[in-house]
């Protein structure tokens, strides 16, 4: 269909299903084990409620936002996804182009089809990119690609730590074979150590990840780099507390799209329990520690309920992979112009003509925290 025909985020997403071989529609969409972390990123948002407010003078909307010291667009980042090529030539690319043409952030994967080098090529003079970072078992290849992100101009290193092992994606498992090493450039990446086939993509490129990460790790990165770190993937108050004791810049609360541990709670879940107990501590607010939120992210309504709970901003992963499985560059293009709309018709419904409007009376979330 003509892409004028695309309404919203989730029609992409169910044109890929057509579109995309069997394999990778397997692994870009599959959840691990019974997928019900995947289906709750969903469902949390569902649960929270807006609160507009009304005969406020909402002519001109500014949507506007930095992140991690950087100017954006809009407020969230494109988060790291693996692969890219399986769901178009043009991969990640796609993305990069988009989002340096419309001022938007974009994480690159540690298992990015392209290698980090040929994404920062084609970013624009001035693009902003952050850095997602497996940590391999070799530190010294880890080292070197943290220290080539930092030269490279990267404004932020975020390092997943909700992935000690890949989750068991069985829909992606059942694919057998489905490693195809020509798209598989995770392992390019990785100095083209040997794939495993076999298993499914996610198998094939989950043996690199180092499981014996811990928080004493978290210093050595610190004195390797100056970029600012985030850890991605924190899931409790408890670790949020840690995270900010260890002198990191910032957590992503994310279930990881519902992709590791099923039954882990959506981020958005995540930060109404976090920012109530960093605030009994004395930790919240924070301007040296920021709270992003991933997992579920389609609509300008999502990320309005997210900020107004209290995040800095949030990460958008299948939303923009859907759309240029389907239409390329012109695709990521079109779903940063929808949310662009829906940012602005949004707020001026909710009665805010700027973000930092945007306060948790704004939403209706009891149901979040009643557990
Ligand atoms: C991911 N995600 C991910 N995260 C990460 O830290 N490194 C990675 O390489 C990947 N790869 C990846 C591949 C695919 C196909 C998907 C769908 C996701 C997780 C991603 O960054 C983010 O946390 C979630 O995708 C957010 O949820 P939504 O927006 O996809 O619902």
């Amino acid at each position: 269909p003509p892409l004028s025909d695309i309404m919203n985020l989730y029609d992409f997403e169910v044109l890929s299903r057509e579109l995309l071989p069997p394999k990778t529609w397997a692994y870009y969409s599959s959840g691990s084990d019974d997928e019900i972390a995947l289906r709750e990123n969903h469902s949390a948002f569902q649960r929270v409620w807006f609160r507009p407010r009304v005969l406020r003078n909402v002519n001109k909307v500014d949507f506007s936002h930095t992140i991690m010291g950087c100017k954006s667009s809009m407020p969230f980042y494109i988060s790291a996804m693996a692969l890219g090529k399986l769901g178009h030539p043009d991969g990640e690319l796609c993305l990069t182009r988009a989002a340096g043409k419309h001022n938007v952030i974009q994480m690159i994967s540690t298992f990015a089809s392209f290698t980090f080098d040929e994404i920062v090529d084609a970013a624009a003079p001035g693009q902003k990119l952050f850095s997602q970072l497996y940590v391999n078992q070799d530190r010294e290849l880890t080292r070197r690609y943290v220290q080539n992100a930092e030269k490279r101009g990267i404004k932020a290193l975020f390092i997943t730590v909700d992935a000690p092992q890949l989750g068991r994606r069985e829909k992606d498992m059942r694919m057998k074979n489905a490693a195809d090493s020509g798209n598989d450039a995770g392992a390019k990446v990785q100095k083209g150590q040997k794939v495993d086939k076999g298993q499914g993509h996610t198998r094939a490129i989950s043996s690199f990840i180092d499981p014996s990460l811990n928080w004493d790790d978290i210093k050595w990165f610190q004195g390797i780099t100056k970029m600012p770190i985030i850890l991605k993937g924190i899931a409790t108050w408890e670790d949020a507390v840690l995270a900010v004791e260890a002198g990191v810049q910032g957590v992503v609360l994310s279930n990881h799209g519902g992709r590791q541990l099923d039954m882990a709670r959506s981020g958005l879940e995540i930060l109404v329990e976090v920012i109530g107990e960093l605030k009994k501590r004395g930790l919240w607010p924070n301007p040296n520690f920021q709270l992003f939120v991933d997992g579920g992210v389609r609509r300008a309504s999502d990320i309005l309920k997210a900020l107004a709970l209290g995040a800095s901003a949030v990460g958008i992963g299948k939303g923009f992979l859907y759309s240029y499985c389907a239409y390329g560059q012109e695709g990521v293009e079109h779903a940063l112009k929808i949310l662009s709309d829906e940012m602005e018709m949004n707020m001026r419904m909710l009665g805010i003509t700027r973000l930092d409007e945007l306060v948790p009376e704004m939403v209706d979330a009891r149901a979040l925290t009643m557990h």
